[in-house]
């Protein structure tokens, strides 16, 4: 096992009618929050409806910044920035899911740093301070509810870049599997998908020797793949959406890689992917991570057996037949939930591969399970066309 650091502080929480004690909890913190949220969902699903009365229960005034993408943008950002010093706000209320969150995180930073908040995102600093924010979950996918993690889009140039800072963790999340009803059914399988990710960047992993975090991660991506049909067959089946809301919030809280060095080449990939084709990130990873997969797994076909037989079912004593077998078996499950999995089916051809190489691997080598330089990347979007 490698040394680590377990730390995360995000009281979450869970279970229906959660979503009523928003108003409790943000009270904690401040009594005027910036309402951040998304396009019309929360109008529609009722769930605005449900977090402004719950708002106002509790004495908390707001002010709104909706209009948060898919794929979250640097602009809307410096809005809310701007929002946040000239009404003196310093709690930011999240009401959506990853992009909301990602874009709450960067005003929370921004809010507090003299110098552009952009710099974040390309290295250039690290905050110091930053004002804190809560989360109302409404789609189980990105994790960063629970993560310390955000992820931005700039315009220009269309980059698509992100940091870690303990500053980022919310002081709570609010996971209401009600919320999730509302759901188009491609959002969810993206979601899904990420969810599988998010595991898989940790379990294959160079380390060896870590059996428990080995079983905890074959465990929430079997869970994964049991329950996330059952949410798209019947959207009201409120057991399966528990299941799936905790899966994603374990598969990126950080507990599933202590002890592993991380691989995270398949999202850096995927990141580029969504930065030049506005592709949601999930579909994106659906894609990249198959392709992926065949790339590398003979820098340690054990670990692939592994997920095999243990996450797949699939059994056998030839290494490579029983590889091949489990990657057609992930594909399937990617397609089975509504999802494309070569590049052509989205009409991405390879055009932009090599620049799409050179900004994934910033100069340098991705992942850790086997390390990739620009040209790995493009043989692995080349598998994925
Ligand atoms: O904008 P609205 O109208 O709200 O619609 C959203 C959006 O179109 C819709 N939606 C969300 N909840 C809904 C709903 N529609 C109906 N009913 C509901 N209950 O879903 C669409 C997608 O929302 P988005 O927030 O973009 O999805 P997701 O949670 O997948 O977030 C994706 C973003 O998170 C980043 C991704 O790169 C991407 O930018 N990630 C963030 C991470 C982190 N901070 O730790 C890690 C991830 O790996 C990921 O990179
Ligand atoms: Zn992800």
């Amino acid at each position: 096992m490698e040394k680590f650091v377990s730390y995360n502080p995000v009281r979450i929480e869970f279970g229906r009618g959660a979503c009523e004690r928003v108003g409790e909890l943000a009270r904690q913190y401040a009594d005027h929050v910036l309402l951040h949220y998304g396009g019309g969902s929360i109008h529609a699903s009722g769930t605005y409806a449900r977090v402004t009365k719950a708002l106002r229960a509790a004495g908390v005034d707001y002010t709104e910044l909706g209009g948060v993408r898919p794929n979250p943008r640097l602009s809307l950002v410096r809005e809310g920035i701007d929002i946040c010093r000239r009404k003196r706000i310093d709690f930011i209320l999240a009401v959506g899911g990853g992009s909301v969150i990602d874009s709450a995180k960067a005003i929370a930073a921004g809010t507090c740093y003299e110098g552009d908040v952009w710099d974040f995102y390309e290295g250039r600093a690290l905050p110091e301070k930053a004002l804190k924010l809560g989360v109302v979950l409404t789609i189980p996918a990105a994790g960063s509810e629970s993560s310390d993690g955000t992820v931005l889009t700039k315009e220009e140039g269309m980059l698509k870049r992100s940091f870690c800072s303990p500053l980022c963790y919310p002081q709570f999340s609010i996971l209401d599997p009600d919320l999730c009803r509302s759901l188009p059914a491609h959002q969810i399988a993206a979601g899904g998908a990420d969810i599988l990710a998010h595991v898989m960047e940790r379990y294959f992993s160079p380390t060896t020797g870590n059996e428990l975090s080995d079983q905890l991660c074959e465990g929430t991506m079997r869970t994964l793949m049991k329950e996330l049909p059952k949410v798209l067959a019947d959207q009201d089946d409120t057991a399966a959406w528990e299941q799936v809301m905790w899966t994603g919030n374990v598969a990126h809280n950080g507990l599933l890689g202590r002890g592993n060095e991380e691989d995270w080449a398949s999202h850096e990939i995927e990141h580029e992917l969504s930065a030049l084709y506005d592709i949601a990130h999930g579909a994106g990873l659906a894609i990249v991570f198959p392709a992926w997969m065949k790339y590398v797994w003979r820098e340690h076909p054990g670990k692939f057996m592994r997920y095999a037989e243990n996450v797949l079912g699939v059994t056998g004593d030839d290494a490579e037949t029983m590889v091949m077998q489990a990657i057609a078996k992930t594909e399937d499950f990617f397609r089975s939930i509504g999802l494309a999995v070569r590049l052509s089916e989205l009409k991405i051809d390879d055009g932009r591969f090599s620049e799409m190489a050179e900004k994934a691997c910033k100069g340098g080598e991705l992942g850790a399970f086997r390390k990739l330089v620009p040209g790995d990347v493009e043989e692995i979007l080349r598998l994925a066309l």
